[in-house]
């Protein structure tokens, strides 16, 4: 290993299993581990079998700062929600009785109409921002609402906690039940440049705007044009939904009549690109899954979300044999649970479930699953050169993990090693057992006394 020539200060020392995901292995377990980090959060070091006097001398730290994982404990990479409704978690866990688009007006619009008033926002954000990042969510990607303020507002309370998020301002002018709550198409131009302008001039290092058009049925095609105008002009990220639910698409074709497929309405439009992550898709065919392919445009799996409000079941398998981008969402709130733990437990179920339908399935492993929420999400966000697994250079996103906590939810039992010891953090485990959580090497979680 060469020898610390840079300025680079090391803030963190960890010395214990660090676990993680490669692009060859889905889980890569290092053991006696040593990682470093130094003080812009970015991993300075990662050393197997070192000896820690020789690395503290080499990179300048003193061996009483290493933080020492016991025989239970591990690292792991920050999980990634691809897809999440801030502005939904105050019903989360609710109102899971209709299909989507009877859902949407009658729970969603009302309750996301109430955002004009910021002291509403706030409290539901503040909440959001902080059961995430306690379960474990290092980056979210966020919709919030069509007002402008309150989405800053968001913004700020996810730069506050420090997570580390994309947010976009959502934007829809047509076929709303709820009359107060659709913008006019310039109205939402406006507004989405301000958003925009807004944001980046707050110069938050780990936040950054997303453009949002709601989904093909909310928008207008002038509308879709113009926001795949911006996204392109700024080289934003998009994000939008797709395929979710059966009725949703033969709409859609109605609706676009000169489109030949649902993803031909965004193809279209210029709204997919390699900053594109679109939600669901649980119905998309073969050839609409080539063109994600070819355009480097992601999915997110949002399984409990498929199931709660019977969309459909996404076929992940198929997906990654297209070689297109998949990272895991929550969708709060038509998933009920806001913890990226439960979307690796529902994809893993899905997954069973498609192979109980048809045993030539081959069902997705956990270790599979875990990679999809930490470096697959990563890549669905083309975050992947700045987060998603442990690499020298890389920002610290990680989670201290402690399967074994008073009163917690797990039991351990002779002889099992940190391959169990994961699979069962992953299938038993909750926010009781992630005693810390980093973002960009800043410890976020135990929070900060207020
Ligand atoms: N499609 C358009 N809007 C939404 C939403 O808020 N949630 C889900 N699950 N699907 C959508
Ligand atoms: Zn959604």
């Amino acid at each position: 290993m060469a020898q610390n020539d840079t300025t680079a200060r090391i803030a963190h020392v960890f010395s214990g299993t660090c676990v993680h995901s490669t692009p060859r292995a889905a889980v890569e377990i290092l053991e006696n581990c040593v990682l470093g980090v130094d003080d812009e959060g970015k991993i300075a070091f990662i050393e197997k079998d070192k000896d820690l006097v020789s690395l503290s001398k080499i990179w300048g730290f003193e061996t009483s700062d290493i933080k020492q994982l016991g025989q239970t404990e591990f690292l792991m990479p920050g999980m990634v929600d691809t897809h999440i409704h801030a502005s939904q978690y105050s019903y989360a866990g609710t109102a899971l009785d209709l299909p989507l688009l009877e859902w949407l007006n009658t729970y969603t619009f009302p309750v996301e109409a109430k955002y004009k008033d910021l002291d509403f926002a706030n409290n539901v954000y503040t909440k959001v921002v902080r059961r995430t990042l306690k379960n474990g969510t290092t980056t979210a990607c966020y919709f919030a609402t069509i007002h402008t303020d309150a989405s800053l507002l968001l913004g700020e309370l996810a730069d506050k906690f420090g997570q580390r998020a994309l947010v976009g301002k959502v934007c829809m002018d047509c076929n709303s039940a709820v009359p107060q709550y659709k913008e006019s198409p310039s109205e939402c131009k406006v507004e989405t440049d301000r958003f925009i302008k807004e944001l980046l001039k707050k110069e938050y290092p780990n936040v950054k705007p997303v453009v949002t058009p709601r989904f093909a049925l909310s928008c207008s095609a002038s509308l879709l044009s113009e926001l795949g105008e911006i996204a392109n002009n700024n080289k934003l990220h998009i994000q939008s939904h797709i395929s979710e639910n059966k009725e949703e698409v033969e709409l859609v074709k109605t609706l676009f009549p000169g489109c030949k497929s649902y993803t031909d309405v965004y193809l279209k439009h210029n709204l997919l690109t390699d900053r594109t992550v679109m939600a669901h898709g649980c119905h998309l065919t073969d050839e609409e899954l080539e063109i994600f392919h070819e355009t480097g445009s992601a999915i997110s799996h949002c399984p409990n979300s498929n199931i709660s409000i019977c969309s459909g079941m996404l076929n992940v398998r198929n997906v990654l044999k297209h070689k297109v981008k998949l990272g895991l969402g929550t969708d709060v709130a038509g998933g009920y649970s806001p913890s990226m733990l439960d979307a690796m437990r529902r994809t893993l179920d899905t997954s069973k479930t498609l192979t109980i339908q048809d045993p030539q399935h081959q069902t997705l492993t956990f270790e599979e699953v875990f990679r999809l929420a930490t470096l697959g999400g990563s890549e669905a966000l083309s975050l992947d050169e700045q987060i998603g697994n442990f690499v020298v250079g890389k920002d610290f996103d990680a989670l201290r993990v402690n399967v074994c906590v008073p009163d917690g939810p797990i039991d351990l039992f002779p002889g099992e090693g940190p391959k169990v010891i994961l699979e069962k953090f992953l299938n038993l485990g909750d926010d009781r057992n992630i005693t810390e959580v980093y973002v960009a090497g800043r410890q976020v979680v135990p929070f900060p006394e207020p």
